[in-house]
């Protein structure tokens, strides 16, 4: 039967039969390639305001959730203490503020301000295309929280970052005062998730600009 069929015919039988055979030894070969890529190196940089500890019992939580992922190595800094190279050689920032009067703290506000008149960033948007995030406590569940994390992801967006979420919509936040004092395992947990995913996403940034 086999013998009967045309040179074309066998020639194609044979291809697809080479093909068949050989694709998933390719496949194998590429996915263990992907497999041994080492995980790029990203740096992130978790930095806040914090008087009485809440919003810096969150930004601790961030940055474990940073540092659960493999390749990401993280600098945790009070706003104030933050340098031109911390943020310059950072792939990601982390922000986080207390709530005052609805919005972020006037030193969390200041260390956006300074970005321009300590560090220089305009008109070269030396931010651009760095991963950006947001965390914040606040006393009262509906007090200010979400315009506090909008407002540090406005001054982002206004830098050409790249804004992500975690933990809630806009970022990770704790009530601190009244029916639930103290921040809960539950925020803590929402902050780590916020720092994974801003890593993980600075990491698969790194990877995809590196191609
Ligand atoms: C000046 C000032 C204004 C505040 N305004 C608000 C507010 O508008 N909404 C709110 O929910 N909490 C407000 N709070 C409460 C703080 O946001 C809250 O206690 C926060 O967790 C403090 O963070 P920290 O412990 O990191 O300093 C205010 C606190 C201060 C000192």
């Amino acid at each position: 039967m086999f013998f009967s069929l045309t040179s074309s015919l066998r020639f194609r039988l044979i291809g697809s039969f080479f093909l068949c055979a050989i694709l998933p030894v390719l496949g194998v070969s590429f996915s263990k390639a992907f497999a041994d890529e080492p995980a790029p190196l990203v740096k992130v940089l978790v930095t806040y305001h914090s008087l009485s500890g809440n919003t810096e019992r969150m930004a601790e939580a961030v940055a474990d959730g940073v540092k659960g992922v493999p390749g990401a190595e993280v600098l945790l800094k009070r706003v104030g203490k933050v340098t031109a190279d911390d943020l310059f050689s950072a792939d990601a920032v982390v922000v986080g503020s207390p709530v005052y009067w609805s919005n972020m703290s006037g030193e969390v506000k200041t260390f956006f301000d300074n970005w321009q008149f300590k560090f220089g960033v305009f008109p070269e948007f030396k931010m651009k295309n760095k991963i950006g995030a947001a965390f914040a406590t606040g006393g009262q569940v509906s007090s200010g929280k979400e315009v506090t994390m909008l407002t540090i992801l406005a001054a982002m967006l206004g830098n050409q970052m790249i804004v992500v979420s975690g933990g809630g919509a806009f970022g990770a936040s704790a009530t601190t005062e009244g029916d639930s004092p103290g921040i809960d395992n539950k925020e803590l947990a929402d902050a780590k998730a916020l720092g994974r995913r801003v890593a993980e996403v600075a990491a698969r940034f790194k990877t995809g600009s590196a191609k």
